[in-house]
């Protein structure tokens, strides 16, 4: 198992991925357009997603606010030259960041979920990250969603707080974490 730059080698099993309900957050699944365009037209889906270099942008956030995008890097877990999971990390927090979503998100194919992937995933991230300097990461996880919290606690997550969005108080409870990277 590994962490690869996403590429095109991938194309079969990424589409599989697609087509068994994969897509690349947990917000949102991908529209029957998207999907048409990554089973008809993979090279361009593609060129799009991840052939982006990357441009200081303002990005309008869930709590109407403006932020600094942030950069950041994403790898494709791979296992057996198959594609299993997809894992973003954040080079730095910016306000909204650190209140939600944290340095590092990830999603797992469904065919591929409770067979340790994220955990494991998890890991070779915290090793980019600490290539890169950072000596914390903060990641955050829905209050009921066991899996994603399991992981960040099989990593030396501490939990830091659990709690509503301010835009949304009575909606979904988060639970905050830091890994701490430096032994
Ligand atoms: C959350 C998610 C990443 C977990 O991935 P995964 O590869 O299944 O996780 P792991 O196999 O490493 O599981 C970690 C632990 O959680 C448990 N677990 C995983 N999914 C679970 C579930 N749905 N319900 C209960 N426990 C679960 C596993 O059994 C394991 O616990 P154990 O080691 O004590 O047995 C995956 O379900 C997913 O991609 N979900 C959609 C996207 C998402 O929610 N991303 C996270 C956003 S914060």
């Amino acid at each position: 198992m590994e962490l690869a730059k996403p590429s095109l080698e991938y194309r079969k099993s990424f589409i599989e991925a697609v087509n068994e309900g994969f897509s690349f957050s947990s917000l949102r699944d991908f529209t029957e357009e998207e999907k048409q365009k990554i089973n008809n037209d993979f090279e361009s889906f593609f060129k799009e997603k991840y052939d982006r270099v990357f441009a200081p942008a303002k990005i309008i956030c869930e709590d109407g606010n403006s932020y600094d995008k942030v950069p950041d890097t994403t790898y494709w877990l791979v296992d057996e030259g198959e594609f299993i999971g997809q894992f973003s990390l954040r080079h730095y927090l910016n306000d909204f960041l650190f209140m939600h979503g944290g340095n590092i998100g990830y999603v797992i194919r469904p065919s591929k979920r409770k067979m340790g992937y994220a955990t494991k995933g998890l890991g070779l991230v915290l090793t980019e990250a600490r290539k890169l300097g950072l000596d914390k990461v903060m990641i955050s996880a829905k209050e009921e969603n066991i899996g994603s919290w399991k992981a960040i606690e099989k990593n030396g997550g501490e939990l830091d707080n659990v709690t509503a969005m301010p835009w949304d108080t009575s909606g979904p409870r988060f639970k905050r974490y830091w890994i701490n990277l430096i032994n």
